[in-house]
């Protein structure tokens, strides 16, 4: 089974799919670094050499990649599930888990790691905090359409890895 991880930059998709990838035994695989080693650039290259629409195809191939995989975790980057049919293409080949959190919390999170996220770079704290509320919005319809919705304010890693794990015991009986 492939398991992908997904919800807004900062929800803790990398380091929680490497807790669960140790813990059920899987392999994991973090898809922007995957992506960055098949461009042999970083993400913030990408966005800055080839453009925003570039990076969004290197999502979709790398996607259309993970068909093969099996007993894997799949941190997806934040705006995977908003490309067309990526959300059916997941749900197709495996499991989806939406990590949910509130803008505040987000902001709070991704204050200090801004300037590493193409996205995010050169914003205040004001100006952050608009920008995840505002993308949130766009974005709940797809991380909505994941087959399991975790809702992380104010629980531990632990906690949500525990509850994955549960969900996928319950999957397979
Ligand atoms: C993005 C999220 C990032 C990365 C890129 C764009 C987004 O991944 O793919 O900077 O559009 O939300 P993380 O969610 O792992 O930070």
């Amino acid at each position: 089974m492939v398991l992908f991880l997904i919800g807004f930059m900062g929800c803790g998709k990398s380091s929680i799919g490497r807790q669960l990838a140790r813990r059920l035994g899987y392999g994991f695989v973090d898809m922007d670094t995957d992506i960055e080693r098949e461009a042999g650039m970083t993400v913030t290259e990408i966005f800055a050499r080839k453009g925003e629409p570039y990076f969004r195809e290197c999502e979709r191939e790398a996607l259309r990649r993970y068909a093969v995989l099996d007993n894997t975790v799949v941190a997806t980057g934040g705006g995977v599930p908003c490309g067309e049919g990526n959300m059916e293409t997941m749900n197709g080949y495996g499991v989806t888990v939406y990590f949910k959190m509130s803008p505040e919390k987000l902001a709070m999170r991704l204050y200090h790691g801004r300037d590493k996220r193409p996205l995010l770079r050169g914003k205040n704290d004001d100006e952050l905090l608009e920008f995840i509320r505002e993308r949130l919005l766009q974005r709940e319809p797809y991380y909505g359409m994941a087959r399991l919705v975790i809702d992380c304010d104010g629980v531990s890693d632990e906690y949500i890895a525990e509850h994955v794990i549960r969900y996928m015991e319950n999957c397979k009986s």
